[in-house]
């Protein structure tokens, strides 16, 4: 057996006080189109840092395909791409140049580099204004060339952090058509994301974080047969996943009924009406 893309023990983080990320073992195999899913604040950007080198963990190991990330950072980041939270691109440049300063920091030669560069830019739909500057960028046109600038040494594995958020249906669509192609080219991706529809689409294997700590990790379809042998043992019409008996749950209740505290029933604001 191969090893696993990503795999952690015992991960965590603390905050002073705070344990953001409590004791995480993922592990996510070769190929598979992984969603990490959780509330706001349930520690997904601190997990992603950690597992990409750009934070230190408190605790626990991380190996990205065999390789010990705190002991050997450089060869995990020749295999890895990753769009963070925060995006960090240039600003002063424009992007094409910023693709081909990428490549070229990537050890690519500037043929390649600019080949791959004018590609990625006509795949992202970023090619009909070649002077604007990336400040300039909308916010998404910047997620595009993030995700352009974080594959461009094609790597084996593509971390994103909340790539969809604030990007609208047709940015989306790119971003999407360039992570499926990934997948058909054997990559493994990993992305967070708090919204669920985007992940029951995408993914098929998702890990739940609730609070800093793992509450479940599977395919989907395993999540769903657990939750619904435990609605059931609990007894029929008694589950809170809210799905009549013959219907499949969706992600959304799959979530819910794992992670619980956000459910409607009896939480009425009555001064809505
Ligand atoms: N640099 C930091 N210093 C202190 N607390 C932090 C820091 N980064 C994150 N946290 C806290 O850790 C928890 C998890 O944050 P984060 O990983 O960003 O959550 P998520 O990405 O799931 O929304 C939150 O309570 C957040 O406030
Ligand atoms: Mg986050």
């Amino acid at each position: 057996m191969s090893a696993p893309a990503i795999a952690t023990e015992n991960l965590t983080r603390r905050f002073g006080q705070l344990l953001a990320v409590d004791h995480v073992n993922l592990s996510v195999a070769p190929g598979q189109f992984f969603g990490f899913l959780g509330p706001n604040g349930a520690g997904k950007s601190t997990t992603i840092k950690m597992l990409t080198g750009l934070l230190a963990p408190s605790e626990g190991r991380i190996t990205i395909l065999g390789t010990d990330l705190v002991a050997d950072p450089v060869t995990v980041k020749r295999q890895i791409g990753v769009v963070p939270e925060g995006l960090a691109l240039f600003g002063r440049l424009t992007g094409s140049e910023y693709l081909n300063f990428v490549g070229r920091m990537y050890g690519l030669d500037r043929k390649t580099a600019a080949q791959r560069a004018a590609e990625l830019l006509d795949f992202m739909q970023l090619s009909d204004r070649p002077k604007a500057l990336v400040t300039d960028y909308s916010h998404g046109m910047q997620k595009k060339l993030a995700m352009a600038a974080a594959v461009i040494h094609g790597p084996k594995i593509l971390f994103l952090d909340e790539p969809f958020e604030g990007v609208d249906a047709i940015a989306s669509g790119t971003l999407k058509a360039m992570l499926q192609r990934m997948i058909a080219h054997g990559a493994t991706i990993f992305l967070t994301s708090h919204v669920l529809e985007i992940v029951e689409r995408l993914c098929s294997h998702v890990a739940i974080i609730h609070q800093g700590r793992l509450v479940a990790q599977g395919s989907i379809d395993e999540l769903r047969s657990g939750v619904e042998a435990r609605v059931a043992g609990v007894g029929a019409g008694d589950g809170d996943a809210g799905a009549r008996p013959h219907e499949k749950l969706t992600l959304e209740q799959i979530f819910l009924e794992i992670v619980g505290g956000a459910r409607l029933t009896g939480q009425e604001l009555t001064w809505l009406a």
